[in-house]
């Protein structure tokens, strides 16, 4: 069955509001002529861009996302943002568990899986981050670590959100080294993602889950990576920032999907 395509750019600590604003009014136009019937286009900004973006891309086919959500309704967690207040900000996706929140501010499988049921239950659009390291893949730990990531991660949710759901794989050694997984690497692993997400959840919710690739993709290796029956669009990083690349970067991805 075909899956969606969804490209979503990855803004993290860049941006102000007014130069998120100027990006996405520059992007706009040159994602006009993209038909939602075939693709979803996201930016994802940081939480104080997010408000004056929503309101620039009223009217238009780019949809919001946020890089975070915490598990509480409300209380003393500082620093932190609730799934309510993203809702009303008009945010329609969250990214959830990037490895960079792994890596640096100790986020784990078991709060990865808090804070994706409390989006789930605020009606956000969760994208899910899985991945392994250099050292893992070396040690031929990649399935291993993945399937545990999918285990903890996803625990308790039903197969009809998983299916509705979105999961990035970014292998941790390709985020913005310029070092992307071959098609046919990346290929494999999606592969093996959706058999473990059959296993864990069901057939229908394994072909129904659209997984994105991450980790230096550029509009010159989109289109070869999203041909891959196993690969549903991409998280992108450092060609989301510029709305020429990031625009280059979704048409072929289309292409790809031969969409
Ligand atoms: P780069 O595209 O810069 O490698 O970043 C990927 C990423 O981490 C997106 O979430």
């Amino acid at each position: 069955m075909a899956r969606k395509v969804i490209v979503a750019g990855n803004w993290k600590m860049n941006k102000t509001a007014s130069e998120g604003v100027a990006l996405v009014e520059a992007l706009k136009p040159l994602v006009a002529d993209v038909c939602e019937c075939c693709a979803e286009v996201v930016v994802c900004p940081t939480f104080t861009t997010l408000s004056a973006v929503v309101e620039a891309c009223k009217g238009s086919n780019v949809k919001v996302g946020a890089q975070n959500v915490h598990w509480a309704e409300s209380g003393a967690f500082t620093g932190e943002i609730s799934a309510a207040m993203l809702k009303e900000a008009g945010v329609e996706y969250v990214i959830i568990g990037h490895s960079e929140r792994r890596q640096y501010f100790g986020e784990t499988d078991a709060t990865v899986n808090s804070r994706l049921k409390a989006a789930v239950a605020a009606g956000l659009k969760p994208i899910v981050c899985i991945g392994e390291t250099l050292e893992e893949r070396e040690g031929n730990k990649t399935e291993a670590v993945l399937g545990k990531q999918l285990e903890d991660g996803l625990k308790d949710l039903d197969s009809a959100t998983v299916g509705a759901m979105v999961l990035a794989y970014e292998p941790v050694w390709a985020i913005g080294t310029g070092k992307t997984a071959t098609p046919e690497m990346a290929q494999e692993t999606h592969a093996f993602i959706r058999s473990k997400v059959a296993e864990l959840f069901g057939k229908e919710a394994a072909e129904n889950v659209r997984i994105q690739y991450g980790g230096s993709m550029k509009p010159e290796n989109a289109e070869e990576l999203v041909r891959q029956a196993d690969i549903d669009g991409g998280l992108i990083g450092g060609a989301a920032l510029k709305a020429d690349s990031f625009a280059a970067l979704v048409k072929n991805a289309i292409k790809g999907a031969g969409c």
